[in-house]
């Protein structure tokens, strides 16, 4: 049996989901609009207290959407170098939004706010200034870490002053609203536009949402056009999101004390592995022994041994927890990671 680990996104839709996908609504949303699509971006948009949503096939997309409708070319964007939009969606604000980025580095997630103010700026006859500043939470390459709200009020009310929008890559707020155990709309007070995806832990099969004001919004589904992101019979897809926002996000937390039995167990096998105290959501960042042994000959051991992790740097690999993964797997993980750690150590 083989036990995935790499990410949530492999998460397969529930029996639930499947029925309501066959039962779904088959309008042209491209064209007529789909009241199940409609009803899911209004769900959406009301959970993250936002006036609009507009429903996209993927998490990078709706980023590259929100920072198209937000600025202009030329303009720079401002976040944390570890951002997943900075690292892992291939430069598509740059190629495609004509921007480009600054990035401040930061703590577990968080810009280092002196840094942020230091850099962001007004345009002059010289420079386009600052177009938007993005924050992340939960943050993928520093381990799922939750940005805490006062950080998130700092760098919004920085922004602000100096009238700026900001942006917040919440692909997996449901994760971090979860930790800090309060509504999403509680984080998303601090920040204009947002966006998430119910493609990873709530296990919809595909799906991200982008959020903000109805201008803002109407703005973008033109760019959700223009970079192909128009879906035409997208019912089916809406539901099985529905069904994800309806049922799906109690039981995150379960995924949170998966994560925290796992970074627990690696704990004893080597205390230098990883803190359980930085583990706060379903990511388990674990930095492996500098010995010249990379991160890829760890993944392809485990991998020998039926446990699939993604190795995230050199000397890093990242284990996700999701909702196919309990206590069995994760003791099976932990005791194949004690047989690799004794071959490569
Ligand atoms: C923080 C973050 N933002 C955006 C994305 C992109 O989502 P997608 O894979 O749906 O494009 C991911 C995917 O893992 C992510 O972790």
């Amino acid at each position: 049996m083989v036990i995935d680990l790499r990410s949530d996104t492999v998460t397969q839709p529930t029996e639930a989901m499947v029925e309501s996908m066959r039962e779904a609504s088959l309008g042209d949303d491209s064209r007529d609009g789909d009241v199940t699509v409609r009803k899911l971006e209004t769900m959406g948009a009301a959970r993250m207290g936002k006036e609009a949503a507009v429903f996209m096939p993927s998490g990078t997309m709706t980023n590259l959407v929100a920072i198209l409708a937000h600025t202009q070319r030329g303009g720079e964007v401002l976040l944390e170098t570890g951002a997943h939009i900075l690292n892992s969606e291939l430069g598509g604000i740059t190629a495609v939004a004509g921007v480009f980025y600054k990035g401040i580095p930061g703590h577990r997630g968080a810009m280092d706010l002196e840094r942020l103010a230091d850099t962001i700026r007004a345009p002059t006859r010289q420079n386009f200034g600052t177009a938007l500043v993005c924050m992340e939470t939960s943050h993928n390459r520093a381990g799922g870490a939750v940005l805490p709200l006062e950080h998130m009020k700092a760098v919004y009310g920085l922004a602000r002053r100096h009238g700026v929008p900001v942006h917040t890559d919440g692909a997996r707020i449901f994760n971090a609203a979860t930790m800090l155990r309060i509504e999403p709309s509680a984080i998303t007070e601090h920040t204009d536009s947002v966006c998430f995806c119910v493609s990873k832990g709530l296990s919809a099969p595909i799906g991200s949402l982008l959020c903000g004001s109805a201008d803002y919004i109407e703005r973008a589904r033109a760019f959700r056009r223009m970079v192909g992101g128009n879906m035409r019979q997208a019912g089916p897809l809406a539901a099985a999101g529905i069904v994800a926002l309806e049922t799906m996000v109690k039981r995150l937390e379960q995924d949170h004390a998966t994560a925290k039995r796992l970074a627990e167990k690696l704990h004893r096998i080597d205390a230098g592995l990883v803190k359980p105290a930085d583990v706060e959501t379903n990511l388990v960042k674990v930095e492996l022994p500098k010995n010249g042994r990379i991160a890829a000959e760890w993944s392809a051991a485990l991998k020998a041994l039926g446990i699939l992790v993604s190795p995230s740097e050199r000397y890093a690999l990242r284990f996700v927890t999701h909702r196919h993964i309990g206590d069995a797997e994760i003791d099976a993980a932990a005791a194949a990671f004690t047989k690799v750690r004794l071959a490569l150590t």
